[in-house]
Formats: structure tokens, C-alpha cells, sequence
């Protein structure tokens, strides 16, 4: 007989909410991420999923709720602190260092694990050269696992197309190991073939890493196909969550949805 693994919430939010002045942009959500799954946060413009994901990272700390990893309240813990703990995201409109190295790009987000940063520049003592070297040596194999070509190592961020850039910034994320992987929507400005890659390279990660993946995204027919289960935000709360096709017949998400054309 096959052993059933018992479920596992990774992550779990009670009550999140983020009021900015008078607007309460997310609104008392109640949350749980299965260990293991790729789940997607969809909802029209504006319905508070980006403010969502920016309180799961630390840049926001919640106006009210809680905020749980595994046991752990992870609530109002900053962005480093919380990429200690594993977990690490995308950007919506992308965030790279324009002027610096895809290599660089890589490094600066390992950053946080590397202990001799400081002392190590002016003294180099050879453990920390050590160090180093294996840094570099760990940013260019997630750099290849994330499919950027060897080519471009040291292109300027700046010089790499869309979709390329979008790579990279997961393969950063990927080089702090994490076990919670947020990408905010990773296949805007992609033509078809490289959103039919990402989603391919997703499946891939999921399985490869055992991560767990968190994914807000317009593209409905890469969201109904690739994830176990979907929550629906609309104007701060959650109307609606389930699998795929609960969600996808669900009256309050298609009349969100026409509301809003
Ligand atoms: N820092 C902020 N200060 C004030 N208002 C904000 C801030 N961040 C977000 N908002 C507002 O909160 C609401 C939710 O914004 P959010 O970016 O979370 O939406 P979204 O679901 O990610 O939308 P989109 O699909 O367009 O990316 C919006 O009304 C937005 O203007
Ligand atoms: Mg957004």
C-alpha cells in the first residue's frame, strides 16, 4: 500500500490585513499554502495581491492578522529575515540592478548568507576567499538551472531581453534556497513560447527542489492549468478559493471578474 503523506501547511495567514489611510487594500484573508503545491492568487487590478505577497516578504508589516510559517509567527519579520527562513519572490515590475553583472545580480541576493561580507573585503582572510569562490561557483549553476545562457554571465542586467530578465530574477531567488518561491507575475510582457517555457520550468522546480510555489497571474489558462488550488481576491477579501474548476464556476468570481471590464 502506498503511504499517504499527511498534508503540511507551509505557510498560513489569520486575518491578514493592510490598511493605507482610509483604503484597506487587503482585508482580513485567511490563508493556508500546502507544503509541496503550486497555488495561485488571481483577482481583477487592484484587489490586493501584490500588498498580499509584499506582507509575506516583510515589506509590509500587516496592519492586523497574523502571519505563521510552519510554527513559526513569522509576523512583521524584515525581508532578510524572512529570506533566512526560505522565503524568497519575484517582482511584479522587475527589480534588478540594471548597471551590474547578471553574475552580480545573483550574488547581491545571496548576500544575506554570506557572514564574512564585511570584515571580508579589507582583510580576505583565506576563508573568505574560500567563501567566495563558492558563491560564484553557486550563482553560476543557478543561473544555468534557471536557463540563462552561459553567454550572457557578464551582459549587463539591463542588456538582457524581458523574458531573460525574468529569469533572472528567479535564478537570484533560487540562490538563497528557499522553500517558499513567490513569483508575482512571472509571465507578464512573455511572448507564448517563453510563458509555455516558464510554466514547464515551474512544474520542473517544483518537483526537482520540493519547493513550494505561490504564483499571482493574469494568464488564466497558465493559472486553471498549473495550480492545485487558487484563491480569488477581490477588493481586499477573498471571495472565493478551490481547485480550478470550483473557482472557475464560481458566480462571485465571474461577476469580480465583468464588474471590473
Ligand atoms: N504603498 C501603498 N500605498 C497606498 N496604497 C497602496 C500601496 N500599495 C498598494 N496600494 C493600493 O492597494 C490596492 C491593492 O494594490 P495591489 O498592488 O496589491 O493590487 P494587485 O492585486 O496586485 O493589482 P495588479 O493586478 O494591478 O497588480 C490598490 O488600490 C493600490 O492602489
Ligand atoms: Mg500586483
Amino acid at each position: 500500500m502506498m503511504a499517504v503523506e499527511p498534508k503540511v501547511a507551509i505557510l498560513e495567514a489569520q486575518q491578514l490585513t493592510m490598511r493605507f489611510g482610509g483604503l484597506t487594500a487587503v482585508n482580513q484573508v485567511d490563508f493556508v499554502l500546502e507544503k509541496g503545491s503550486i497555488a495561485s492568487l488571481i483577482g481583477p487590478n487592484g484587489a490586493g495581491k501584490t500588498t498580499f505577497f509584499n506582507m509575506l516578504t516583510g515589506i509590509y508589516s500587516p496592519s492586523a492578522g497574523r502571519l505563521w510559517l510552519y510554527d513559526r509567527d513569522i509576523t512583521g519579520l524584515k525581508p532578510d529575515e524572512l529570506t533566512k527562513l526560505g522565503v524568497a519572490r519575484t517582482f511584479q515590475n522587475i527589480r534588478l540592478f540594471n548597471n551590474m553583472t547578471v553574475l552580480d545580480n545573483v550574488l547581491v541576493g545571496m548576500h544575506s548568507k554570506l557572514k564574512a561580507n564585511l570584515v571580508g573585503t579589507l582583510l580576505r582572510p583565506p576563508a573568505v576567499v574560500q567563501e567566495e569562490a563558492n558563491a560564484r561557483k553557486k550563482a553560476l549553476y543557478w543561473l544555468e538551472y534557471a536557463g540563462l545562457a552561459k553567454s550572457r554571465t557578464f551582459e549587463l542586467a539591463k542588456n538582457l531581453s524581458y523574458g531573460e530578465q525574468r529569469r533572472l530574477e528567479i535564478a537570484r531567488a533560487l540562490a538563497s534556497e528557499p522553500q517558499l518561491l513567490l513569483l508575482d507575475e512571472p509571465t507578464a510582457g512573455m511572448n507564448p513560447k517563453e510563458t509555455g517555457e516558464l510554466t514547464a520550468f515551474m512544474q520542473q522546480i517544483r518537483s526537482e527542489l520540493q519547493l513550494t510555489i505561490l504564483l499571482i497571474e493574469h494568464d488564466m489558462k497558465l493559472v486553471m492549468g498549473i495550480s492545485d488550488y487558487i484563491t480569488v481576491l477581490a477588493n481586499g477579501k477573498k471571495i472565493s478559493e478551490g481547485t480550478p474548476n470550483h473557482v472557475r464556476q464560481d458566480p462571485l468570481v465571474i461577476e469580480a471578474y465583468l464588474g471590473k471590464e
